[in-house]
């Protein structure tokens, strides 16, 4: 069992006032950060809980019934979400994904997802509207959904075996019902559906080719995320990560793998196609993408802002404190304040933890710091 760090400062008690600049900032669209970067991903967390306790976001230890979850008052109201929404489109935004803790545990999310769906992008298309789940509630939800507007969804699992899927969750769900939830998400039409696995070397690396077997030629596409060291409880360790490159050629020794292009600047996985009899890409195959945050930073091109449920800014998933929106939002600023407010935090942004952490000695990487918690500004 690996040493647990307990942080003892509750780092969502520190925030950032929001710049509001005397001069507004215009929303036009091309608000750029102090590396160049644009603003296009908003990635909104409606609530800090989760039902499943993964040991590498919610490890029990810490987040157990005496942890100091958010009180109702201070979560963003949906239509607080939706107002802050719209600021964040004037400055770029194209897509808006919802997460937690799990964005399903959260009251009436059809709600949230109704209002957002009438929002429109500045050249005046519909949002890319999407999800991220573990997916034990979809099966009930997927329909009220689709209803309602939302797009697609990406569903976690970490493995197909049950002992092996139990123990990572660390609440003994099933897989089946997981995999009764992505079926109904299949059936409404919630798709491109992608599911995200998170390899950890030695828990579930055993998972990776009956996972590429099981989702190969069916239209999911399945990524493999490097286990990151994200928040400051999960005891992370360089030795626990499997690289991607590892992973690749695992596959691709049983099921040959091209490169693909990138599908949009700023993403996240790298993208590798099956190899048909003919030995080139066969689309009905489908493919497969890897997320290597730890090997291959992809900062250089991070589109991504982070709302907390409770209404602050981190411009970086591994950042140690927001910016306060919520006092503004709350103490009633107009909507040209608010998006300055958000203009000026994008343009101060320098952020590129990734990066940074891989030029550090191996000895050093290891540092968890104060960081947020995963769970709290969502994946
Ligand atoms: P798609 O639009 O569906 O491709 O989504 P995405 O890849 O932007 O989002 P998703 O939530 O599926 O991201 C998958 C995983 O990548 C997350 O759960 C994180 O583990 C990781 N991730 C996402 N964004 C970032 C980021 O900005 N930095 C780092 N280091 N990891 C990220
Ligand atoms: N490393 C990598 N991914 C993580 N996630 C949560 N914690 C980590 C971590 N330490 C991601 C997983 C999960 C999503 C909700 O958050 O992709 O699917
Ligand atoms: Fe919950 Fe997702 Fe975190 Fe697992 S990774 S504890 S499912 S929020
Ligand atoms: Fe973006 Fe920070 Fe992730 Fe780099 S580490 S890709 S800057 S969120």
């Amino acid at each position: 069992m690996s040493e647990r760090v307990i942080p003892l400062i509750d780092q969502r008690l520190s925030a950032l006032l929001p710049p509001v600049p005397r001069q507004p900032i215009t929303a036009d669209g091309l608000l750029h950060d102090q590396l160049g970067r644009p603003l296009r991903d908003l990635r909104i967390s409606v609530t800090d809980r989760c039902n499943f306790r993964c040991s590498y976001c919610m490890p029990k230890e810490v987040f157990n019934k005496d942890y100091p979850y958010l009180p109702h008052s201070a979560l963003l109201t949906f239509e607080e979400i939706t107002r802050l929404t719209r600021q964040f489109i004037a400055h770029g935004v194209r897509k808006v994904r919802l997460t937690g803790g799990e964005p399903l545990l959260r009251k009436n999310l059809e709600i949230l997802v109704e209002q957002l769906a009438k929002l429109q992008t500045l050249d005046g298309q519909p949002l890319d509207l999407t999800l991220t789940t573990n997916g034990s509630l979809l099966k009930r939800k997927a329909q009220v959904l689709k209803d309602a507007g939302l797009k697609r969804v990406t569903v976690s699992l970490d493995g197909l075996n049950d002992d092996v899927f139990r123990q990572m969750n660390d609440v003994d769900f099933p897989v089946a019902d997981v995999l009764e939830g992505i079926e109904a998400a299949r059936q409404v039409g919630l798709g491109p559906i992608k599911v995200n696995m998170v390899v950890k070397k030695g828990t579930n690396e055993d998972q990776i080719l009956p996972m590429a077997r099981h989702f190969r030629g069916t239209g999911i596409v399945l990524r493999f995320i490097e286990y990151m060291d994200v928040g400051a409880t999960n005891g992370w360790r360089m030795d626990e990560v499997m690289p991607s490159r590892d992973v690749m050629q695992h596959i691709h020794q049983q099921m040959p793998l091209v490169p693909l292009e990138a599908s949009a600047p700023g993403e996240t996985a790298e993208r590798w196609g099956y190899v048909g009899d003919d030995g080139q890409y066969d689309p009905s195959l489908g493919e497969v993408g890897f997320i290597s945050s730890v090997t291959q930073a992809f900062c250089r091109d991070c589109n991504r802002a982070r709302l907390s449920t409770e209404g602050k800014v981190y411009l970086c998933l591994f950042a140690t404190q927001g910016y306060e929106l919520r006092e503004l939002l709350r103490g009633g600023a107009n909507d040209e304040t608010l998006s300055s407010a958000i203009g000026a935090i994008w343009q101060g942004r320098a952020d590129r933890y990734s990066e940074i952490r891989a030029l550090l000695p191996a000895d050093q990487q290891q540092q968890s710091g104060r960081r947020i918690e995963m769970s709290y500004i969502g994946g």
